[in-house]
């Protein structure tokens, strides 16, 4: 069986699409990441899919000022590299409905709050530290037109400790995004994604026909 095509946009760091790669070298994680878009030249993460010699395009808001024009060179490469599965790993802009319509039920994004709650932007730690909860966390989800609001595959709770600031929350979130978000894309591969209303159940890999499996 040939293994799960899955592209994955940034637009900074990368840790996420470095977690993603680590998982697939250490065999844990049965996809291949075949090409990494961003809408920044400077994106570190972008070193990151070329260490691993992993394909890489650029859509730059100096070169296409316009969010459609940007998402537009960036669903050629995807397409061009024959993607099946979309993820967004630190990717600052919405989709628009160019991309999101070409991956029906094939975008995962991964969010470092506990949707519903601090969705929307990308300063999650920040805002669930000013508004003072207790316990935050990361979630991966489906994307849809609505932002940060489509089903719910994985979360990890994160405890708040007294002394945190942005920086050291957000550390400890990124550390169970790591873990989160690559699980998610094998459960997607596996094929035990199923959809019932919005919730997403996952499926017993025992339960599946061995052609699944
Ligand atoms: C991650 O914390 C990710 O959850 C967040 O951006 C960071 C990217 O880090 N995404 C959002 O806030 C999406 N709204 P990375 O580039 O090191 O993976």
């Amino acid at each position: 069986m040939s293994l799960l095509r899955v592209g994955v946009l940034i637009s900074g760091r990368g840790s996420n699409l470095q977690a993603i790669l680590d998982a697939i070298a250490r065999g844990e994680l049965a996809a291949g990441v075949a090409v990494v878009g961003s809408n920044r030249a400077d994106a570190a993460g972008l070193e990151r899919a070329r260490r691993a010699g992993v394909p890489t395009v650029v859509a730059d808001r100096a070169e296409f000022p316009m969010r459609a024009e940007r998402q537009a060179r960036l669903l050629e490469a995807l397409d061009a590299h024959d993607v099946e599965l979309l993820v967004l790993a630190g990717f600052d802009e919405i989709l628009g409905p160019a991309l999101l319509g070409r991956f029906p039920g094939r975008v995962l994004n991964i969010h470092p709050s506990l949707l519903p709650a601090f969705g929307g932007g990308m300063h999650a730690a920040r805002d669930a530290l000013a508004y003072g909860v207790k316990v935050s966390g990361c979630t991966v989800h489906f994307v849809t037109a609505d932002v940060d609001q489509g089903p719910i595959v994985l979360q990890a709770a994160v405890p708040v400790e007294e002394a945190d600031d942005e920086l050291a929350l957000a550390a400890r979130i990124l550390e169970q995004e790591h873990r989160l978000l690559p699980h998610a894309v094998q459960l997607f591969a596996e094929g035990r994604l199923a959809l019932e209303g919005r919730r997403v159940r996952i499926l017993d890999a025992a339960a599946l026909p061995a052609a699944l499996g």
